[in-house]
């Protein structure tokens, strides 16, 4: 009798699992995780504030504006690299990955500040810079010192007596040879950025138990998560074959997600990431969505999540199709809509300013832009980033002299130029819009000198519209960019659905136009947003009488999808 029931329930199971010939799948992505829940908040600790009057930005700083950091209502802060560096790369070139920067302060001021964020329910991911580390590393000196040190495959050399190393190409090097010359040992080491980041040895054992205990020695301190920095470049085929002629214009295709590099994160996953409650974030994700998925598919144990560049890099030049945008987040979701999980963000330290690319700078659209765009990234499915300043609507810096600049791809980008005899109005044209030094300038914290960053010199000039786009005046504006910032991050976090919920992409080709729903439980959210300067007029089949408005970013918000420039409406569906 028991085996007649257990069989007719195990039938019903395996009925209930089919339902029109079709396997139900479960939906991995409705499973609940803090870090899917949560709201990035990124802060580049050079320029968010400085407290001891040296001109750069240290953790006495942010641990000043640790109160500004909780009013934002974010959950979780990434802070850029605080180790010691000699700094040819703000950081991303560690010489010492137990130890903070000079600059920066002391470990008791990183304890501290750790403290005050916890105090305050915020949860700190560091950034590990571990495909590379600074030619200053103790590892680095010590290989480069002899062809017998015991650091010696801590990273790639090549012998020079086996002639020139096949081609690569590096990213910031003066003349994008990825191989420097070492007379000390005749043989050449491998940076795919600067000639003061040598890339680290992926397929050495020992290197990889290195970088485990770093990650154990933070975990231990209690972080909260790693942001594995241009991780997907750190597998390499060591026997460097030659690739074709050109191949640099589609590096990533040669250089990401490469050899054993999905081996190298199962292994940092059992040996360091699953035995904490950390999360885990690539920069990069390959060259395919199967890359990226494979990176953070569950059942893979790697990460949690990657944030892939191909929606970013389409702001690249000034002027970029809407289409193209909702095509590339579109396909992104549809990728990760059953497991697996996204980042969602538009800007960081690598990028110029969020309105300055993908909205409207002008003076009448800046606002509306700013809060438009950030509506959109608090209303996709993924985990949100949200840069530092971006909140404030602070725009690109407007330098016109090299000497303005202070970032190591583009000085070297500059010498390269000069040295080809190449066009160096047009670069410094071009870098006004797209160079990451944009997104660097000092937090303008209020309309005093250097906006309240520091009583020093400013290691890279103050934006000269502080006085006008600062913290402290937002403050007293309830419809400033920075309090609809806290209205949308607040309604974000009470409506699940925006987290969890499923995404629908409506009006595709409109231009101008972006319009999607989210849903989940039985209720539906639409959202539209319009990314252009023109009144415009969506249509997505939803009738206008069935929806209640819920959140607007202009006074007289929408009531029937036609939409003010820079316009953003989100509507409940009934
Ligand atoms: C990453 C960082 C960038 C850095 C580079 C080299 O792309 O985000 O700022 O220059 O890696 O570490």
């Amino acid at each position: 009798m028991k085996k007649i029931i257990l069989s007719i329930l195990s039938l019903g199971l395996v009925i209930s699992q089919f339902c029109n010939g079709q396997q139900l799948i479960k939906n991995e992505n409705l499973d609940k995780k803090w870090w899917k829940e949560a709201i990035v908040y990124q802060i580049y600790p050079r320029s968010f504030k400085d407290n001891d009057g040296d001109g750069i930005g240290d953790l006495k700083g942010i641990i000043s504006k640790l109160d500004y950091i909780k009013s934002l209502g974010v959950d979780v802060i990434w802070l850029n690299p605080i180790y010691g560096s000699p700094n040819d790369d703000n950081g991303y070139d560690v010489s010492d990955y137990k130890g903070i920067m000079k600059d920066f302060g002391t470990m008791d001021d990183f304890d501290a500040l750790l403290k005050g964020l916890h105090d305050r329910g915020i949860k700190l991911v560091m950034d590990l810079v571990v495909n590379h580390s600074s030619d200053e590393h103790e590892w680095f000196r010590q290989s480069r010192s002899s062809r017998n040190s015991p650091y010696r495959n801590y990273y790639h050399w090549w012998n020079a007596e086996q002639g020139k190393p096949p081609y690569r190409y590096s990213l910031f090097d003066v003349n994008h040879d990825a191989w420097r010359y070492d007379s000390l040992t005749n043989a050449y080491y491998l940076h795919y950025f600067s000639r003061k980041q040598p890339d680290l040895n992926w397929e050495n054992p020992k290197l990889r138990q290195e970088v485990y205990d770093i990650m154990k020695f933070w975990a231990n301190k209690g972080i909260d998560g790693f942001r594995l920095d241009a991780f997907q470049f750190a597998a390499k085929d060591t026997t460097f074959p030659g690739f074709p002629k050109g191949f640099e214009k589609n590096f990533n295709l040669y250089y990401g997600v490469q050899g054993n590099l999905h081996g190298y994160l199962q292994e940092m996953n059992k040996e360091v990431l699953s035995k904490y409650n950390v999360m885990s974030v690539a920069e990069g994700a390959g060259n395919t969505n199967e890359d990226a998925h494979n990176m953070v598919d569950a059942d893979r144990h790697e990460l949690n999540m990657a944030y892939a560049f191909e929606a970013v890099d389409i702001a690249k030049k000034e002027g970029y199709s809407l289409i193209h945008l909702k095509e590339v987040f579109s396909k992104w979701d549809s990728t990760f809509s059953e497991k697996g999980w996204l980042s969602i963000f538009l800007a960081n330290h690598d990028q110029a300013r969020l309105v300055s690319r993908f909205g409207n700078d002008a003076q009448e659209f800046r606002e509306s832009s700013s809060k438009m765009l950030t509506t959109f990234i608090m209303t996709m499915r993924g985990t949100p980033y949200y840069y530092n300043g971006d909140e404030l609507g602070m725009t690109n810096a407007g330098f016109t002299k090299i000497e303005d600049y202070n970032d190591v791809a583009t000085l070297n980008e500059y010498q390269h130029l000069k040295s080809i005899g190449g066009d160096l109005n047009k670069f410094l044209n071009q870098i006004q819009f797209s160079c990451r030094d944009n997104g660097r300038t000092p937090f303008q914290w209020n309309d005093k000198e250097n906006a309240g960053f520091t009583t020093g010199k400013p290691w890279l000039q103050v934006n000269k519209n502080y006085k006008t786009i600062n913290e402290e005046a937002q403050e007293k504006d309830a419809n400033s960019v920075l309090n609809y910032f806290r209205k949308i991050v607040k309604f974000r976090k009470d409506n699940p659905l925006l987290t969890y919920g499923k995404y629908t992409l409506l009006d595709k080709n409109n231009p101008d136009a972006y319009s999607f729903t989210r849903e989940m439980d039985g209720k539906k959210f639409l959202i539209l947003l319009n990314f252009s300067a023109k009144l415009t007029t969506t249509n997505t089949g939803i009738n206008f009488k069935n929806t209640t408005l819920l959140l607007g970013n202009l006074k007289k918000p929408s009531v029937d999808g036609t939409l003010k420039p820079y316009e953003a409406v989100i509507y409940q569906v009934n």
